[in-house]
């Protein structure tokens, strides 16, 4: 096999498999490959794969499909990410012509892998059960220069009964805080301003390592002395690891943006008992009332799946009504999907899937009423925006989120990016608030 020049991944699923592909990236550039935007012109061709619902592993079989009957036979082909760990070997039996499989839990071994397929023409296969702590964040490839997602925890230990991540990811593995201090450090020194804290639940940071008696707070405590990081973020949490802690930091830390990713799942303790949530309504409302007590200006986000089996419409209308009740910010709406090995496959995937569609469209008809109202009620108020980049598809503008993650477009130059600066809210479209700059640049130069 030919010595591939040339790569190119498609990343699909959540943001910690965006993390992966850049830590891929910075490891495929150490040994001299170049990024191409062309699936069809890379020597080396990645999929870095999600398992989270059906309709997510369907697009990547689809697709690994599409590609063997016009497959360039000197194309290196390799799936990782969750799906290699839930299919493993399995996949070449289902696409032959793939190279190598490469869990969630082995990217340190890519380069070795690759030079093994290439010596060898055998196929590579990486699949361990724990994340093993020798993965090399620090020398991630990025293209964002202003924000950063930096990787805290890998793993679940929560096992709902409905998820695979517990099983394609693992166990908790926590990220030593000397070690994340020292990237998010040497990111400031480049000139990033935002972090983006990830794992699948961040506040379960540090319990599986009580010897460094640093648990999720203290490492934001941590966090926000660093200079130049002046926004943090953290996707995602669960529930029940929300602690006053957590809630006083956000309140206390100047850096710490006050979004919070607040996942219910769904409204009825029945089902949140069948899902192995681990609250109840009434525990997640007392957490949500402590929260508005301790930050009162903080918005909310939250995942929901409709048509758990056995949810009845007045169990549904419980989720439905509590949405109506919070009005979270950013509400990610899913309809339940059966995922082979989960606990929830022996209830049965009893909700038709017309029902679970007309679930899923009465809850988003509602969020974008609500998403509405929020937008309206900021017509004319100032806030925080860090400029990101320029908008590729209005190049008039400039793009940028407030501290509560509104997307915003503001006109400017591009000198402006990777400043934080004050706007008024002018207007909005369905997803965006129209902003002006409140200092203008004229008056920033003099
Ligand atoms: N660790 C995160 C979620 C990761 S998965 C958390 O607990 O919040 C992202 C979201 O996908 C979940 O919150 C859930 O709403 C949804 N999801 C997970 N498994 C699913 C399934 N089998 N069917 C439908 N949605 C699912
Ligand atoms: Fe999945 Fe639950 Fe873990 Fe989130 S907390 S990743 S939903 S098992
Ligand atoms: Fe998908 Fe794995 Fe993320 S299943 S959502 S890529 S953790």
């Amino acid at each position: 096999m030919k010595d591939p020049k040339t790569y190119y991944i498609k990343t699909y699923g959540c943001q910690m498999n965006e993390l992966d592909t850049e830590v891929m990236r910075g490891q495929l550039e150490r040994r001299g490959m170049t990024k191409v935007e062309e699936e069809a012109q890379a020597d080396l061709l990645i999929f870095n794969t999600c398992s989270i619902r059906d309709l997510a592993e369907r697009k990547v079989m689809g697709k690994l499909g599409l590609l063997g009957r016009r497959k360039n036979t000197d194309q290196i082909i390799g799936v990782t990410g969750c799906m290699a760990n839930a299919k493993k070997a399995t996949l070449f039996r289902k696409i032959p012509y793939i190279n190598f499989v490469l869990g969630t839990n082995d990217y340190h071994k890519l380069n070795d892998v690759l030079d093994d397929v290439l010596a060898t023409g055998q196929k590579g296969l990486g699949i361990q059960n724990k994340f093993s702590e020798e993965l090399d964040y620090a020398g991630a490839k990025r293209d964002d220069k202003v924000k950063a997602y930096i990787s805290i925890i890998r793993g679940c230990d929560k096992y709902c009964t409905y998820c695979v991540v517990p099983y394609t990811r693992g166990p908790e593995v926590s990220r030593s805080p000397q070690d994340i201090i020292h990237e998010c450090k040497i990111l400031a020194d480049k000139g990033y301003k935002e972090i983006t804290l990830l794992g699948q639940n961040v506040n379960s940071y540090g319990k599986d390592k009580p010897e460094w008696n640093c648990l999720f707070h203290d490492l934001l405590y941590q966090l926000d002395n660093i200079d130049g990081i002046e926004r943090i973020r953290f996707m995602t949490s669960h529930p029940v690891d929300i602690t006053r802690n957590l809630m006083e930091a956000i309140r206390d830390l100047p850096s710490m943006c006050e979004f919070i990713h607040f996942p219910i799942q769904a409204g009825s303790s029945r089902i949140l008992k069948k899902m192995h949530r681990i609250y109840t309504l009434e525990q997640y409302l007392e957490k949500v009332d402590l929260l508005k007590k301790i930050v009162p200006n903080a918005a909310l986000g939250t995942d929901i799946i409709v048509g758990f089996p056995t949810e009845t419409h007045e169990e549904f209308m419980e989720t439905y009504n509590i949405m109506k009740q919070i009005e979270y910010s950013v509400a990610f709406l899913y309809t339940y999907s059966e995922r082979k090995g989960t606990p929830a496959t022996r209830f049965k995937d009893t909700i038709p899937d017309d029902v679970k569609q007309e679930r899923l469209h009465m809850l988003m008809d509602l969020q974008e009423g609500i998403y509405k109202k929020q937008r309206q009620a900021l017509v004319g108020s100032t806030a925080e925006v860090l400029i990101e980049k320029r908008s590729s598809k209005d190049p008039r503008f400039l793009k940028g989120r407030t501290r509560c993650w509104k997307n915003t477009l503001i006109e400017g130059s591009d000198s402006l990016i990777g400043t934080l600066q004050q706007v008024r809210v002018n207007d909005f479209t369905n997803q965006t608030l129209l902003c002006e700059l409140l200092h203008q640049e004229a008056s920033l130069i003099s």
